[in-house]
Parts: C-alpha cells; structure tokens; sequence
C-alpha cells in the first residue's frame, strides 16, 4: 500500500483582544449592517503587542502536538503559511522549531498569501510520500492587523489575526483514510488584484494591502468552484461523497456560493468568518481544529479544503479523516 499522510494533531490559538463591526464603525465610515450583509463578518481577532506569527503559530503547534500525542522531538519538518513573518528570516518555522525546542528537522515558509494552508499541507504531503519527512507540523499564522491600511474602509473590516496548525503523520497502513490529493494553482498576471505594497525589499512602499474586491470576487467564485471539481474528479469521488467543506474564510457569500455548487446544506460548511473574519493562511486550520475538537468532523468523514488567495493563488485538497 502507498504511504499516506494521516492528520493526527489540531491546533489553534487567537489573540485575546477582540474588534466588533460596532467598534470599527465608531472610527471608519462603515457599519455593522455594511460589513455583515456583504461578508458575513461581525467581529475579529486582533494581535496584542506580544503576538507574532511565530508566536502564535507556535501555541497553535503545540496544541496540535497535544491532540497528537507527539513530542516535538518526533517531528520532522514544520512548514508555515505566512505573509507575515516577523522577520524576513530566519524563517517563522524556524522560529517555531525554536519556541518548541527542536533542534532536529527542518523548517520553512511558503509564502501564497490566502492559499498558504492548502501550499503548505501538500508540500507537507509530498515530503511524508516520498519518505523524506514522517511527522510533519504543518501551520497557517496570520498578523494582517499589522498589513492592513487602517483608513481603508474597503479592506481593514474584512482580516483579523490567528493562527491554526495540523500534525501529519506518514503510515503505510491508511486504508481508506489520509490526504487523497491536493491541487495548487497560481497566476501572476492577476497579480494587482490583490497585493501587499511593498517589503523588506522594497522599503519605500506602503507596506499596505491593496485590493480590488470585486475582481477578486469572481476570481474567487469561479477558481474555487473548478478547484472542487478538480480535486473530487482526480479521485473518482462526486459531490454527494463530501462530508464537510472546510474553506478558506474571506466572505461568507464565497463560502455559500461553493457550498451551493456542491449541494451541501449549510450544516456540511465549517463557518468561522462570522466570528474571526479573514485570518489569510490560519483560516482553514482554525476552523479545522474547530470542528474536530466540537465533534463535528469525525474518523472517516471526506473533507474537503479549499482556498484562493493573493497571487492570485488557489487551490484544494481533499483528506479521508
Ligand atoms: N463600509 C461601508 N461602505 C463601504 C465599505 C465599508 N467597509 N467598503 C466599501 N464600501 C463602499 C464602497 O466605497 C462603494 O461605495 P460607492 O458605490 O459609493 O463607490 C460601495 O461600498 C460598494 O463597494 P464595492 O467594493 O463594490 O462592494 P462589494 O459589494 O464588491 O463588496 C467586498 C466589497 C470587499 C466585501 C467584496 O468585493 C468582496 O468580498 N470581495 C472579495 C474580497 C476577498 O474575499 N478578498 C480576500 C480574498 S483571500
């Protein structure tokens, strides 16, 4: 039998400090009654002084190592999806490999912006089938309160920070369960749709991020649905096979939108955008550790994930629990 990449640990964690619409409106022309009709967002999660990508991300690991019951010691490689890190390096995997006290294995970011979960999970995949790694940390850490242009009524309502994190663990012995496949696409000519102004690189930037919301919304609707498609036809498998969709968090009119194209009732879609708005690469894990911990997806259910974001960036996996 072929190895297989079996998640085992989830994890999560999210700043304490929480924004409502309602506080947002108090500063920026905006409104509730704006925000949750167009998004579905009521409120966010927004970073203290102390909360970093690296920090965040390594409470969220070491709740997935408990769910586990694994050591740091027993993993082999941590990957991160971040756009921001709190340094241009050492990587935020490193750090984390730090913060957990390894000093064995290896780290290192994948930088895909919103689609950073699903990169970083089949690049995680690969390195478990082709026996190059057997545990893998696989996290999504998020700090946009710190990118976001807090006068920019059109973008700052819609992030909030957080982060999520799986273990993978490789066994030869999956039968049914395990990542069944995942699927990655990206396509810089849409690059200025959806960006950060800015880097390390380029110190005389903004630094903020910079959106057109409508493209990106037809980008979204119609990427994210030939990314199902994609993933469930390479496994044979239909839209009524699928137990749970867990997407990436933007807007909850996305969320509906693929939920509807694949004929889910919405009790089979993991909702969190209400309470965490977008949380970029940390979406899908949050709301992964989420449902599995509430006892919502459970041992065998068809899981699918799927996500777009700046890049543009998207794609989907699909994972038997
Ligand atoms: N409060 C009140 N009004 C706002 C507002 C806010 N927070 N933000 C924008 N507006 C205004 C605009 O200025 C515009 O006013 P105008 O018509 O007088 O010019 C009006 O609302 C409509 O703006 P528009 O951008 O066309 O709204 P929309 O229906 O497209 O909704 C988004 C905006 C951002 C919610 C929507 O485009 C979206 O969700 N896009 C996808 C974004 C996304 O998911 N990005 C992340 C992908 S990972």
């Amino acid at each position: 039998m072929a190895r297989r990449s079996l998640l085992v640990g989830f994890g999560s964690f999210l700043p304490d400090r929480v924004v409502t619409n309602d506080e947002l409106a108090a500063r920026l022309e905006t409104s509730d009654e704006w925000i949750k009709t167009r998004t579905g967002i009521s409120r966010r999660h927004i970073a203290g002084p102390d909360d970093t990508a690296a920090s965040m991300g390594a409470k969220a690991a070491s709740r997935a190592l408990e769910y586990a019951g694994l050591a740091a010691t027993d993993i082999d490689a941590v990957i991160v999806g971040t756009s921001t890190p709190d340094q241009a390096f050492p990587a935020t995997a490193v750090r984390i490999q730090a913060e957990l006290g390894m000093t064995q294995g290896f780290g290192f970011d994948i930088a895909a912006a919103c689609s950073g979960f699903i990169f970083a999970l089949s690049t995680a995949d690969s390195f478990i089938r082709s026996g190059l790694a057997r545990n893998v940390l696989v996290i999504g850490s998020e700090v946009y309160s710190r990118i976001v242009d807090w006068s920019d009524r059109g973008t700052c309502v819609l992030f909030g920070d957080g982060a999520g994190a799986v273990v993978l663990s490789g066994t030869d012995q999956a039968g049914e369960a395990g990542i069944l496949s995942t699927h990655l696409h990206s396509d810089g000519t849409a690059g200025d749709l959806l960006y950060v102004d800015g880097a390390v690189g380029r110190p005389e930037m903004s630094g903020h991020l910079k959106m057109n919301g409508r493209d990106v919304f037809r980008h979204a609707v119609a990427k994210l649905s030939s990314s199902v498609d994609e993933a469930l036809e390479a496994e044979g498998l239909s839209y009524s096979d699928v137990s749970w969709l867990v997407p990436h968090q933007a807007n909850i009119r996305i969320i509906e939108g693929v939920g509807k194209k694949l004929g889910l009732p919405p009790e089979q879609v993991v909702v969190t955008v209400d309470r965490h708005a977008n949380t970029s690469a940390a979406s899908i894990p949050l709301a992964l550790d989420e449902a599995v911990r509430d006892g919502r997806i459970k041992k065998g259910d068809l899981v699918l994930m799927e996500a777009l974001g700046g890049g543009l960036t998207w794609g989907s996996a699909l994972a038997r629990m």
